[in-house]
């Protein structure tokens, strides 16, 4: 089977749009708002610009190089540059299925959303209890991550070229715009300096008793990291999938900077708007910490709007269509490598590996809906936690530091990095060659070492710092 034969991007711009859709998501606007309000404001956000700069990068670059080079995704990929390290790309196709189950469930939510602020165009608008309602209903939640998933299924359909680049061309740049609107509108509202003091000033949220004391640099590292994976898209096979769609011409080098550098841009905005917004809409700085979980934004943000007057039902509405179409770009890559590895690995046709693929993660993902509700008894991760609390964590924090550090180890080490330095200057001028070299060698596989450790220190609680 050969599967270069598969589409490539018609344009580099296609390319890094679809790049950087597969990274711009709900990780970026859902997760790391809340993670950063969990994970003590500033310290949070400076470890994880470090890791992104240090980690998530070097990666990224060695990822579409791997991908480029063979033009196969993941496993195959893995394959032909080294028989030996075959399984690398098995284990990283895990994280995807892992993560789509959890994902199609939030990409349901923001439907979910969508649809009451319609609904609230004429009569009520949702407000902070909307999100305990869609919780207790299990018939509204599957019925809305069917829908989500639905979609992407007619999307992946059409294949890479056509669907998922058209798709991102207007999005994005919508998203971004929306998103600036929405922060401008929180910073003038009264009290939403606590929440960029929270964000940018060290010792301020211990020193003025936000919250009581700091937390754990364990879990600050661990949850950075794993969130930065995430947010990148990068350890689990998804940029070698791109890559491989490449075209010689295009640099890799200005690629990476580009996918990357849009990828925390658009986490940053996010935290601005949140946070701020979560100080706001809660009142009381420990409303703000006790809440500071996966439903943060959506318990936050119909708040937020409503501020907007009038106008809040269309801020509301454009607002969650924009969210849902960054979290189909990154679902459809998602799926996209889910399904080439069922189309490789089952050697069926691409038809067939698509229906396959989207009935498993459809049947988890019911699963993983009904954890908040006729399933939520169970608590993976101890009282008060959901299934989808334990996916995101085993696809984050475990399998994705792994996968990460045996990517260092492989191309550092194993094949050598220069296999992929001639990849990157086959396309372009290589200038910080050294400093990746150093990074992809040392530095990122000791920094992932201390992400998984710290995970590790503060799961079996025998370190506390
Ligand atoms: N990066 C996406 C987000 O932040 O929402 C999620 C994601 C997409 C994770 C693709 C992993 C992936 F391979």
């Amino acid at each position: 089977m050969d599967e270069n034969k598969r589409g490539s991007f018609g344009s580099t711009i296609g390319f890094l749009l679809s790049a950087i859709g597969s990274a711009v998501g709900l990780g970026n606007i859902w997760g790391f708002p809340y993670k950063m309000g969990r994970c003590g404001g500033f310290t949070f956000l400076i470890v994880y610009l470090a890791l992104a700069a240090f980690v998530g990068f070097a990666i990224m670059l060695s990822e579409l190089a791997i991908g480029r080079s063979t033009g196969f995704g993941p496993v195959n990929a893995y394959k032909k540059v080294s028989k030996k390290f075959k399984w690398i790309g098995w284990l990283a196709i895990i994280a995807p299925f892992l993560i789509m189950t959890f994902y199609s469930v939030l990409g349901g939510y923001c439907i979910y959303y969508m649809v009451i602020n319609v609904v609230g165009m004429f009569s009520g608008m949702p407000d902070s209890s909307s999100f305990g309602a869609l919780l207790t209903n299990p018939w509204a939640s599957i019925g809305c991550m069917v829908l989500f998933m639905a979609i992407c299924y007619l999307i992946n359909r059409g294949g890479v070229g056509g669907g998922i680049e058209k798709f991102n061309t207007i999005g994005m740049p919508a998203l971004f715009v929306m998103l600036v609107i929405v922060i401008i509108r929180a910073w003038t509202l009264p009290n939403a300096d606590v929440g960029l003091k929270y964000m940018f000033v060290p010792g301020w949220a211990v020193a003025n008793g936000v919250i009581e004391k700091a937390p754990s640099i364990f879990e600050v590292i661990s949850t950075a990291g794993g969130q930065m994976f995430f947010s990148l898209s990068i350890a689990m096979g998804i940029m070698v999938t791109y890559g491989s769609y490449m075209k010689q011409r295009d640099s890799l080098t200005s690629s990476a900077i580009r996918v990357a550098g849009f990828d925390i841009g658009v986490s940053f905005l996010a935290g601005l708007m949140i946070v701020p917004a979560a100080f706001v809409a809660l009142g009381s700085p420990e409303a703000v910490t006790e809440n500071s979980g996966p439903g943060l934004m959506f318990i936050v943000l119909p708040q937020m709007f409503a501020s907007f007057g009038d106008f809040a039902p269309v801020i509301g509405v454009l607002f969650f269509l924009l969210v849902i179409f960054a979290a189909l770009t990154s679902a459809i890559s998602l799926m996209e490598t889910c399904v080439s590895i069922m189309h490789d690995g089952a050697k069926c046709s691409r038809k067939k590996a698509t229906v396959i693929t989207f009935v498993i993660i459809g049947v988890a993902a019911v699963f993983v809906n009904l954890g908040y509700n006729g399933l939520s008894f169970i608590e993976p991760l101890g009282a008060g936690t959901s299934l989808l609390d334990f996916f995101d964590f085993v696809s984050n924090t475990i399998m994705m530091p792994i996968v990460a550090f045996l990517t260092c180890i492989f191309v550092g080490w194993c094949i050598k990095p220069k296999i992929i330095e001639e990849e990157i200057m086959a396309s372009s001028k290589f200038r910080w060659r050294a400093a990746w070299r150093i990074m992809i060698k040392y530095i990122a596989p000791i920094l992932i070492a201390i992400v998984f450790i710290s995970f590790l220190a503060q799961f079996l609680g025998f370190m506390t710092i």
